[in-house]
């Protein structure tokens, strides 16, 4: 569904004006959006200017750039002169103070806080949570009448809420976590729709979709404030914690202080909101692709078999399963759940010779740096050998980045890579999905994450593990 590369005229650029489509009056670019997303005219686009090029939506200026040394330049080298600022003016609503809307210092205390919860080491502690997780969904597919088909993304979604349930609050998916879940999915559509609006409407204002969200953040506001006080007044769980106990506890190293309850909520909604639809989304993709990759799935089999011989996956068993990370690498590189990572300029810039004046909104668009040709061959081939590891070793740090890079990278990696992997290695030693007749694999980049665009239905085979 991509946009003719004619439909627009091209603008005879000044000397040192980033080059771009021509900007209607008033609208600016917004209508070649309108209805196709931003990441379909963006492609077509990048094609005709290259990597680096300039739109007005409405009122803004917005460039957009894909290489990695763009990343490299907004993401590290100069790293100063970029804020999230207005580019996450639409989240603040929903997460407020949270950490991936935070800039300045009040991100650097935060951030220090929260990453002894998530390295590596510390969210091995989870590992019994996820797999708890992992199992239940296994355990309620193979109660089901071989060759079931599913639909897939709900099934992913549903696994990603649970482990997000079990690691932040101890409990599984239950009916409060399902209206949670549901709450956080109503708000974050609201979300997604105000980034392409001209005009925005206060949340004062008592539009149908206003009012929506804003009884949807009451609900979730609600549920985090009775789950706090409840956890005041038991104090924690004592057997190491899950993450809302250490959220409750943690102090920062230098100061002593700890976080508000208003922090914990803010913090507590990002991480449920970070955690869940980006791993549910790769997921779906890891399994949309394997079934359309027999060559792929029968090592990614014997990977499983060699090492795990039957016995299911433990964090310990993962350093020996690289070819299992090598497939969500790639399946990351193909669909980037973020696949848009945006910046605003805090301080006037230069990239590539060009003025960056103070103000400007900076789109890193990832899907398009994980199909630059300059760093990939035969970019729509599905081959998890590209993340081999002389060959991700040769190539440049920021070609993959659906995580981000520098100090912002996300926060919830290793979190990530061990939930994806344990659950990859358990479902595929128990079954092949198939993809059913008439499954596509098209995306919607309209929402916050690159979405699968069609009914994801797959069909269960069993495995003998
Ligand atoms: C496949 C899974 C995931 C992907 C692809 C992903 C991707 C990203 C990206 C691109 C960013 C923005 C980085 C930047 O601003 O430059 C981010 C930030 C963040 N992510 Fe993730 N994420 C994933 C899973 C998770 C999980 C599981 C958690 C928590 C449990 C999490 C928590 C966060 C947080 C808190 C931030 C804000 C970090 C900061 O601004 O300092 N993410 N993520």
């Amino acid at each position: 569904m991509l946009v003719s590369e004619t439909t627009m005229p091209a603008r005879r650029p000044r000397p040192n004006q980033i080059p771009g489509p021509e900007p209607a009056p008033v609208l600016g670019n917004l209508p070649r959006f309108r209805g196709h997303g931003l990441l379909a005219p963006y492609l077509a686009d990048w094609r005709r200017y290259g990597d680096i090029l300039r739109y007005k939506l409405g009122p803004r200026e917005v460039v957009a750039l894909c290489h990695p040394e763009h990343l490299r330049h907004i993401f590290i080298k100069e790293r100063a002169r970029y804020a999230k600022g207005m580019s996450v003016s639409n989240v603040v609503p929903l997460i407020g103070g949270g950490l991936f809307a935070a800039d300045g210092d009040a991100w650097h205390s935060q951030r220090r806080l929260l990453h002894r919860l998530f390295t590596t080491k510390a969210v091995r502690a989870h590992e019994a949570a996820m797999m708890a997780a992992i199992d239940a969904l296994v355990d309620r597919w193979l109660a089901l009448p071989p060759g079931s088909t599913i639909e897939l993304l709900p099934e992913m979604s549903h696994l990603a809420m649970d482990v997000i349930c079990r690691t932040m609050f101890g409990m599984a998916a239950d009916a409060g976590a399902r209206e949670l879940g549901e709450s956080v999915a109503e708000a974050f559509a609201w979300v997604g729709e105000q980034g392409l609006k001209l005009v925005r409407l206060p949340l004062s204002v008592p539009t149908p979709r206003n009012r929506r969200f804003n009884r949807a953040k009451a609900r979730i506001d609600r549920f985090l404030r009775e789950t706090i006080d409840e956890r005041r007044a038991r104090g924690p769980r004592g057997d190491g914690g899950d993450l809302l106990d250490l959220l409750l506890e943690a102090s920062d190293e230098e100061s002593g202080a700890r976080m508000s309850d208003t922090q914990v909520i803010d913090e507590v909604v990002t991480v449920f909101i970070a955690g869940h639809e980006t791993t549910a989304v790769t997921l779906t993709w890891a399994w949309l692709l394997l079934a359309g990759h027999r060559e792929v799935e029968t090592r990614l089999h014997d990977e499983l078999e060699l090492v795990l011989g039957g016995q299911p996956p433990t964090v310990a068993d993962l350093p020996a399963l690289p070819y299992t990370r090598q497939f969500l690498d790639e399946t990351m590189r193909h669909f980037p759940p973020v696949w848009i990572d945006p910046r605003q300029a805090i301080a006037d810039d230069t990239i590539d010779g060009y003025p960056i004046p103070a103000g400007t909104l900076l789109m890193p668009v990832l899907y398009a740096t994980h199909r630059h040709p300059d760093f990939w061959e035969d970019v729509e081939r599905f081959d998890p050998e590209r993340f081999a590891p002389d060959l991700a070793k040769a190539r440049h740090p920021l070609a993959h980045a659906p995580f981000g890079g520098g100090p912002r990278v996300c926060l919830g990696m290793p979190f990530a890579y061990q939930e994806m992997s344990l659950a990859v290695a358990a479902i595929a030693q128990r079954f092949r999905l198939r993809r059913s007749y008439g499954t596509l694999l098209d995306f919607d980049a309209l929402a916050g994450t690159l979405r699968p665009r069609w009914p994801t239905l797959v069909d269960l085979v069993r495995r003998e593990r």
